[in-house]
């Protein structure tokens, strides 16, 4: 049995997730294993079409395929990202009818999930038959019980391809296409708020692109028309990136990043000044394109701390963001997550182009008042459960997450472990006690909903006067 693995990892050889597809073929020395360093080799295979035709052919001509991939910024990383742009732009919908493929990723698991929807998508987009994939936490290979799993998936998973069992799908294969949007022809379009800016906020406007026969850019000049806010538009192709993230983690140590090509300059400069942050993005396949996929990973020299904790953030997306609900999550994720003040989501998928400017002015009165009120939503499930995921990875890699663990440190995020909550723990304690004597519990438990919510009640009553 052949089987092709596509390793987005830019350490290549060195990559972490490779290593688990190098014992499983230790366990399945029948297979024939062929490694494409994709993450690697991201800018030859785009400037070399023969060399890129060669890997769709050893693809079509493989058993099975196995994305094998780091989970970089809750997805693939960009360069992975890239190559996906590729299949879609040269080879197209449905090339790989009949075939078989699965996804292998190493992580922490902070937001393992959307990256494996994200490749089940894109895979049945091309015709794949996707088999369930297995995420690893990078630390379970030391684990013999998680190994021993890891193996288990492998062996069901080629026998699945063998035996050809039939798959469900995961996702709807077409979805409509938004309409051209044309605000020119708009009738009756109140266009009184396009002078007299208010200069006491400024919006920084990242786009990747400023073509103007693009329904994305011409959302941005209607935005930029219609708000009162003044507007600074920057084209992230300007902001310095060389290359992709390279996973070496040196940033570790300082929060500088090791590829001196003016990035980090840019975030600085721009973004950590910024009041206002407004991303604007096409859909590519099932996310924003490749490029906004490598601003973000670049991103990582920042390390775990929320750099932009407390800044204003929304989101002007072109294309069917709303049959994209991986994409649609992942952008609250980036709000909540980056401790962000979450100002929504603007979209051009209405019934019209008359309709579209509508929202953008609907958004971008949204956006004033938010400010206005300094509205702020309470932290969600993805900040919550992330800031623990964090702490805890961190506390335990403080040699390579250096800086990370002087800011989790000083900003108190350590006391957040529940065993050094020492007066939570003592009354747990003696509640136990008490509940563990049967007589204690009925009692208790007869006054336990008035109880749970006396408290409440109680500062309610203070709050009130
Ligand atoms: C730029 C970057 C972004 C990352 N983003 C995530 C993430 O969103 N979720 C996660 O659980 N781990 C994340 N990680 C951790 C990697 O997924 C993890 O270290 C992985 O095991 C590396 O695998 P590799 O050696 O095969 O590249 C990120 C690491 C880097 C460098």
């Amino acid at each position: 049995m052949k089987i092709l693995i596509l390793n987005g990892s830019p350490k290549a050889d060195n990559s972490i997730t490779l290593q688990h597809m190098r014992f499983l073929e230790t366990r399945e020395p029948d297979i024939e294993t062929e490694v494409i360093p994709i993450g690697k080799a991201i800018n030859s295979l785009e400037r070399n079409q023969q060399r890129f035709d060669e890997v769709t052919e050893k693809m079509r001509t493989a058993d099975a395929v196995v994305w094998s991939f780091p989970v970089y910024y809750a997805l693939v990383p960009s360069q992975m990202k890239r190559f996906v742009e590729l299949l879609y732009e040269r080879k197209g919908k449905g090339w790989f009818a009949g075939m078989y493929a699965t996804a292998l990723t190493t992580s922490i698991n902070f937001f393992d999930h959307t990256a494996h929807n994200y490749v089940q998508a894109v895979c049945e987009d091309l015709g794949f038959a996707y088999v369930k994939g297995y995420s690893a936490h990078m630390d379970d290979f030391f684990k013999t019980q998680e190994r021993e799993k890891l193996a288990r998936f492998f062996s069901w998973f080629l026998k699945t391809v063998q035996q050809k069992t039939l798959l469900p799908k995961k996702y709807a294969g077409n979805v409509p296409e938004v309409q051209v949007f044309e605000p020119i022809s708009a009738p009756n379009r109140d266009t009184s708020l396009s002078s007299g800016k208010d200069s006491s906020g400024k919006i920084l406007l990242l786009t990747d692109t400023t073509d103007p026969d693009t329904n994305l850019w011409k959302m941005i000049r209607t935005f930029e028309e219609e708000t009162r806010l003044q507007v600074d538009i920057k084209d992230i192709r300007d902001s310095g990136m060389s290359h992709g993230c390279l996973g070496c983690c040196t940033c570790g140590y300082e929060n500088t990043c090791i590829q001196k090509d003016g990035f980090t300059r840019f975030f600085n400069d721009h973004l950590k000044t910024a009041e206002i942050i407004l991303i604007c993005g096409s859909i590519r396949d099932h996310y924003l394109s490749a490029l906004w996929k490598q601003f973000f990973d670049r991103c990582f020299f920042n390390g775990h701390a929320p750099v932009l904790q407390g800044k204003q953030l929304g989101f002007m997306i072109s294309g069917p963001l709303r049959h994209r609900q991986n994409l649609r999550e992942l952008l609250d994720v980036f709000a909540d997550s980056w401790h962000m003040k979450f100002r929504g989501v603007v979209t051009d998928e209405a019934a019209d182009s008359k309709a579209v400017v509508r929202e953008i002015k609907g958004f971008a009165r949204t956006l004033e008042l938010a400010r206005e009120t300094d509205l702020e939503f309470g932290a969600s499930f993805y900040r919550t459960g992330g800031q623990k995921l964090f702490r805890d990875f961190i506390f335990n890699t403080t040699a390579v997450f250096t800086a990370d663990h002087r800011f989790y440190k000083k900003s108190g995020l350590y006391a957040t472990f529940p065993q050094r909550q020492w007066q939570r723990r003592l009354r747990n304690a003696v509640f136990a006690l008490m509940v563990s004597i049967p007589f204690l519990r009925r009692q208790i438990h007869r006054e336990f909903i008035p109880g749970m919510v006396a408290p409440y009640k109680k500062k309610l009553r203070r709050l009130a006067r």
